[in-house]
């Protein structure tokens, strides 16, 4: 089979040498391989157009603050790729013509785009998809996207964002998926299949864009660009883990970040950019640098001036300049120089090809031209809006079962800044999503509960300010009210790029306001919209229950009220853990065991946090039955399974998430306590048992990495994990 294939490829590559021959352009060849088509391309190609291919442009409004830039009137028709602000696919394709008709070789634009949580049918913020434990959905939800965003003229998404986040501070904890390495490989994996589809070539697939490669997360303090000191250790061990995984899935391009790794900033670093990424997983897509990262080079220290900054870039690894413009100044000379090579050039150019030429775009060029009403926010977009932003929230808290709302309940109070809040729910990085397409908590809950309920709403006071005056209505309103809800949390530009908070309280109107209105004695139920863990100290003993719903996007408002009143049993848990006190950061579940358990804790706090990793609450009780291993000795090349057998034991059907963790008490190295490598979710009807099932591969799942990425499994006990049950078993040689 593989003989024939290699004949295959070796008679196609001849057949397309003997076209080249004969005066036909094989770049321009449909059937042609993609290898080929590049050589050919490239063998036309002066060193002017291909310098081109290697910077990032701007086109349209830019609307993150941090990156207001002037706006590029003037594109030149050969440039490799373009960020398009825009929707328009109209002024897409007129600039696509120019680029195919008036450059002399035809070369397309690739037109990139922060499509992150959503593009214009917004899904909850990506930490809050990982809380739905359904990758699956997730994958359904960027598919919607990639069709929306490729329709608008998209072909390049910058995400999945794989900053594995320990640190609350920092804002861009809502872009990832959470504290865990694993969980943000399943749920970049699940992002990536659904931009991608079956074959970039799909006429509804983009490219992803995995970023921001590597340790951004890892700033000091949580201050968004500051240093990180990373070691090559935690490297492999935790910031590298989901892009290895992501590449593996076929991810045709990376980000560059900001930070430094220990000294050397991630733009400038030959070791993860070539040696780990290019080299030793064989990427064959293209690095971009983050905006501005290059010019960044010299704030941090490691360049004189641009053209430097450009040199140590290239040669590190980055393909494609985003934005500084460096390349284009720069590159020719520093090859007159010496200082790069012409077939580092080649490299570079042959990789923007290259994911050029999967996503078809030479052969389709132009976006197809549809109406606005085509092509955003279909009935069935929502609906898988709707349900990911449901199973993404999570009840953290449930009092003597004071959720769902019970039948008795006549009148609601409905307070806070965020209960008729339409601007910041969505989340930031909110793609062309508008508020406007938002349903608040109010509207859902005039659809749940608007028939049978009296809904008593006042603001109470707005997220940050010292204004007391709207506690009084909000009081009465309490006060005839048979329960309250009172819905708190954050602007969606508290959390994001340039975000940082030294606190993960909310401010202190907001919690004053909940004190307010426990005086009223009526039950609480905290609502939170946010996009970091918060800080719950002060308030958690104040009410009785607490929905997380962060920020679902355009569809939570239903969501929220259909878990409220039953309708929707919540299975959300958390992907990051909520620290008791700010104080208590860095706190994450796969910490390093320490040599003293039991000492080493706050004098003044308990040392536990308020919520783990993986808490969630459901309507109903799962029971676990013990874990049931197949053999409690396997040798290393022998595959293990471990089964639970979980009861749905209370009321009302459920869907519950087993969270398979390992640990390895004795090692070579100190391991985490524990670390997740598996999980799964399943509905059970009430009274419904089923199995759950993991297939432990030792190579896989029990072997860890050194600091040079080789895997190493070593024999002896290992635990299985779950819930607050662990059994021992043994890997012998
Ligand atoms: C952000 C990236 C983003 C890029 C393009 C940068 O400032 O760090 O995450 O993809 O801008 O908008």
């Amino acid at each position: 089979m593989k003989q024939k294939l290699i004949l295959l490829c070796l008679f196609s590559l001849i057949q397309f040498s003997l076209f080249a021959q004969n005066g036909i352009i094989i770049y321009k060849q449909k059937d042609a391989p993609i290898e080929a088509r590049i050589k050919d391309l490239m063998s036309k190609m002066t060193l002017k157009e291909k310098i081109l291919q290697l910077n990032q442009y701007i086109g349209g409004y830019n609307n993150n603050a941090n990156n207001i830039a002037e706006l590029i009137r003037t594109i030149p028709p050969e440039i490799g790729s373009l960020i398009y602000f825009d929707a328009d696919p109209v002024w897409r394709n007129s600039i696509q013509k120019k680029a195919m008709e008036e450059s002399r070789l035809g070369i397309p634009i690739l037109f990139g785009f922060d499509v992150i949580h959503g593009y214009r049918t917004v899904y909850p913020v990506s930490l809050a998809q990982a809380c739905s434990w359904n990758p699956e959905l997730v994958t359904q939800a960027a598919a919607i996207a990639a069709k929306e965003a490729k329709l608008s003229g998209i072909d390049l998404a910058f995400s999945p964002m794989l900053d594995v986040a320990r640190d609350g501070r920092w804002g861009r904890v809502t872009e990832g998926y959470g504290e865990d390495p694993y969980t943000n490989a399943v749920f970049g994996v699940a992002t990536v299949k659904g931009y991608q589809g079956k074959d970039l070539s799909d006429p509804y697939s983009i490219a992803a864009c995995l970023k921001h490669y590597v340790g951004y997360s890892r700033s000091e303090g949580g201050r968004d660009y500051h240093s990180s000191e990373i070691s090559r250790q935690s490297l492999w061990e935790t910031y590298l883990v989901p892009f290895e995984a992501c590449v593996k899935a076929g991810a045709a391009s990376v980000m560059s970040a900001f930070n430094d790794i220990s000294g050397v900033p991630a733009s400038a670093n030959h070791y993860t950019l070539t040696q780990v990424l290019k080299d030793q997983w064989k990427f064959d897509g293209f690095v971009v640098s983050d905006w501005g990262a290059l010019t960044k080079l010299i704030a941090q220290g490691v360049a004189k001036d641009k053209k430097e900054a450009g040199l140590k870039a290239f040669n590190a690894g980055v393909d494609m300049d985003m934005y500084d413009n460096i390349y284009f100044e720069y590159l020719e000379e520093l090859l007159n120089e010496k200082k790069i090579s012409m077939v580092k050039i080649d490299d570079a150019v042959s990789r923007v090809l290259r994911v050029k030429f999967r996503l078809g775009l030479f052969d389709n060029p132009y976006t197809e031209i549809v109406s606005e009403h085509d092509r955003y926010l279909h009935p069935e977009s929502k609906i898988i809006a709707q349900k990911l932003a449901a199973e993404s929230m999570v009840l953290l808290k449930n009092n003597s079962k004071t959720l769902p709302i019970k039948s008795s309940v006549k009148q609601i109070a409905l307070i806070g800044p965020i209960a008729k809040d339409t601007a910041n729910i969505i989340g930031g990085w909110e793609g062309h999503g508008k508020s406007a397409d938002v349903e608040s908590i109010y509207e859902g809950m005039v659809k749940e509960f608007g028939k049978n309920v009296v809904l008593n709403y006042a603001k109470g006071c707005d997220f940050d300010s010292t204004d007391e005056s709207g506690f009084r209505e909000a009081v009465l309103a309490a006060a005839k009210s048979d329960l309250i809800l009172v819905c708190v949390g954050e602007k969606l530009r508290w959390t994001g790029e340039n975000a940082s908070r030294s606190t993960l309280a909310l401010p202190a109107i907001q919690e004053k306001l909940v004190f307010e209105l426990k005086k009223t004695g009526k039950p609480i139920v905290l609502i939170l919209s946010n996009g970091r863990p918060i800080e719950l100290i002060r308030l958690e003993p104040q009410v009785d229950a607490i929905v997380e719903m962060w920020q679902p996007g355009i569809c939570g408002g239903t969501a929220l009220a259909q878990i409220l009143s039953g309708k929707i049993n919540p299975s959300g848990k958390l992907s990051i853990t909520f620290p008791l006190t700010t104080g208590q950061i860095p706190i994450y579940y796969d910490m390093r065991q320490s040599g003293e358990p039991n000492s080493g804790k706050y004098q003044d706090i308990p040392t536990d946090p308020q919520y783990w990793f993986g808490h969630g609450l459901s309507y109903t009780t799962f029971e676990y039955g013990a874990i049931k291993l197949s053999s409690e000795k396997i040798k290393k090349t022998e595959k293990l399974i471990a089964q639970v057998e979980v009861s749905n034991t209370g009321d009302v059907a459920g869907r519950e998430t087993v969270l398979w963790y390992i640990s390895d008490p004795a090692c070579s190295i100190s391991r985490p306590m524990k670390e997740l490598k598996y999980f799964e979710k399943k509905e059970l009807a009430r009274g419904e048992k089923l199995v759950f099932r993991f297939e432990i591969d030792p190579e896989r799942d029990l072997s860890y990495t050194d600091e040079n990425g080789n895997r190493i499994l070593e024999s002896g006990d290992f635990y299985v994990i779950i819930n607050n049950q662990k059994t021992k078993f043994e890997i012998i040689e």
